[in-house]
């Protein structure tokens, strides 16, 4: 059986909470495809060439713990307007989606242009503002002294960079099922996401 589900939205709107349970809901697996570009992005950082870096990146690469930072996030954010960078990601996740069992893949560009057959699209989003919060208050819990207002402007700066780069902008899909976060509890979102998702899966 192969079934995608393209789960897609800006910074910090609770995709990745949403694609985890999704996947683990429905027996999937699930690839984050923001690792890809952050790996990209830590190795600019560390004096790679981009392009180089994503040709010849690697699974052991895809360290979470090494790449949930904010420097790492702005340096991905900056590579992946690169579209020589993003075409050598395209296979990867291209093969991953098409894996026997079901996949979802989270990330930007997932149902406009890696998967756009996707059986299921979602777009989560949430405010600024609300994104800002949780994400502070994440870094507050993990040790970290960053202020709200710090924070904020750096989901704004990335959101921008993201929606505005030429190759594939943030932007639903034209079949997305949206989702706004921003009044609603882990819980309620996945419970949407898992309800769109079965309607689509019985239609
Ligand atoms: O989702 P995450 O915050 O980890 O993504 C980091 C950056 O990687 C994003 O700001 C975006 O620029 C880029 N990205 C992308 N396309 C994807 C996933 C992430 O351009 N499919």
């Amino acid at each position: 059986m192969r079934f995608t589900i393209a789960i897609d939205g800006p910074a910090a709107a609770g995709k990745g909470t949403i694609s985890k349970a999704v996947a683990q809901h429905f027996g999937f697996a699930h690839l984050d495809t923001g690792l890809l570009y952050r790996a990209v992005g830590a190795q600019m950082l560390a004096g790679v060439a981009p392009i180089e870096a994503a040709q010849t990146l690697q699974a052991d690469a895809l360290d979470p713990a090494k790449l949930r930072t904010a420097d790492v996030a702005q340096a991905a954010s900056k590579v992946a307007a690169i579209p020589e960078v993003r075409a050598a990601l395209v296979d990867f996740q291209r093969a991953f989606a098409s894996r026997a069992g079901g996949a979802v893949l989270d990330g930007r560009d997932i149902g406009t242009v890696i998967c756009p057959e996707a059986e299921a699209k979602l777009f989560v989003t949430a405010t600024p503002e609300v994104r800002a919060t949780r994400r502070h208050l994440e870094l507050v819990a993990g040790g970290s002294s960053t202020d709200y207002a710090t924070v904020l402007a750096d989901v704004k700066e990335r959101d921008a960079r993201d929606m505005n780069r030429a190759d594939a902008p943030l932007r639903p899909a034209s079949d997305a099922h949206i989702l706004d976060t921003s009044q609603l509890s882990i819980a309620q979102a996945i419970a949407q996401a898992i309800a769109a998702i079965t309607s689509k899966q019985k239609g």
